[in-house]
């Protein structure tokens, strides 16, 4: 059984910390992300926001530890990022459940691979499942969900690896408007509760300010550090309904800037 990754670590230690990071493709000749220095203390939730291609996924992909930097490095608690790790998990956009497991089964699985008891490893599906709002649905299996629903089983199967680190990667861009709401309003209760350091890339103005403590705002590009801002108009707080968000003063002040951003982003050449 792997140890618990948060075991000995602290508020205000970095997570992960990325020095001089390059990534090109194409034999060199194209850079997708350029030069990016960035430390992210525990706990804080970050989104990384940017216009399309701007170098966001693969960004993330190499925190993950799915593919290296060409240049720089990345570390996850000072030790250098060379794969992927239960330390790091990662929800794709795509619903990535087994279509032979139950939900249940699914979030069982990873545990059972770590090798955790049988009654353990239920106990804490169950709750994972209750924490997605997903309890009723234990029994069924991912044909028989919605894609939302399928969303849940993604994420409390991620959860069940027990990451320090929640890598989320346009977790509800397929889902339509009133899932989505649903679903970012969960990711509140999660984040509240499961207190990790959590990077979510997103394309929603909106939804990087309701979830995150800070916005990373890439270039187009190649992927540099356009800006990067603590949203202190929310003061530390996390809020249970999107709407108090949105009545908070300063909030638009801040969405009209992150529109204006993205206006210059992609209408840069
Ligand atoms: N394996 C690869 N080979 C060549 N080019 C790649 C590869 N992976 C990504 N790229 C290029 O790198 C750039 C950044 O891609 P990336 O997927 O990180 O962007 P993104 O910000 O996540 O975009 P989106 O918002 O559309 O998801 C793009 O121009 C993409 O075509
Ligand atoms: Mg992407």
């Amino acid at each position: 059984m792997a140890q618990p990754a948060t075991a000995n670590h602290a508020p205000g230690d970095i997570a992960i910390r990325a020095t001089g990071v390059t990534r090109r493709y194409l034999g060199g000749s194209f850079t997708a992300v350029d030069d990016i220095t960035l430390d992210l203390p525990e706990g804080q939730v970050t989104a990384f926001i940017g216009p399309s291609g701007c170098g966001k996924t693969t960004m993330l992909r190499m925190i993950a530890g799915l593919e290296l930097p060409t240049e720089g490095t990345i570390t996850v608690y000072d030790e250098p990022i060379i794969g992927p790790g239960p330390d790091r998990g990662m929800v794709f956009q795509a619903y990535t459940s087994f279509p032979w497991l139950t939900a249940l089964g699914n979030i069982e699985y990873g545990m059972k691979i770590l090798g955790m008891p049988k009654r353990e490893r239920e106990a804490k599906a169950k709750q994972l499942l209750e924490e997605v709002h997903l309890g009723h649905a234990a029994k069924s299996y991912p044909s028989e969900l919605s894609g939302g629903m399928k969303q849940r089983v993604a994420i409390a199967r991620t959860l069940a690896q027990n990451p320090t680190v929640l890598l989320m990667d346009e977790p509800f861009g397929a889902l339509d408007a009133q899932v989505r709401w649903e679903m970012q309003e969960m990711m509140i209760e999660i984040i509240e509760a499961e207190k990790k350091t959590v990077i979510a890339v997103t394309h929603d103005i909106q939804e990087a300010i309701y979830l995150a403590d800070r916005i990373v705002f890439f270039t187009r590009n190649p992927g540099r550090i356009k800006q990067d801002i603590l949203l202190e108009f929310k003061n530390g707080r996390r809020f249970a309904k999107k709407e108090e968000l949105l009545a908070e003063p300063g909030y638009i002040e801040t969405e009209r800037q992150l529109f204006a951003w993205m206006r210059e982003e992609i209408q840069a050449q």
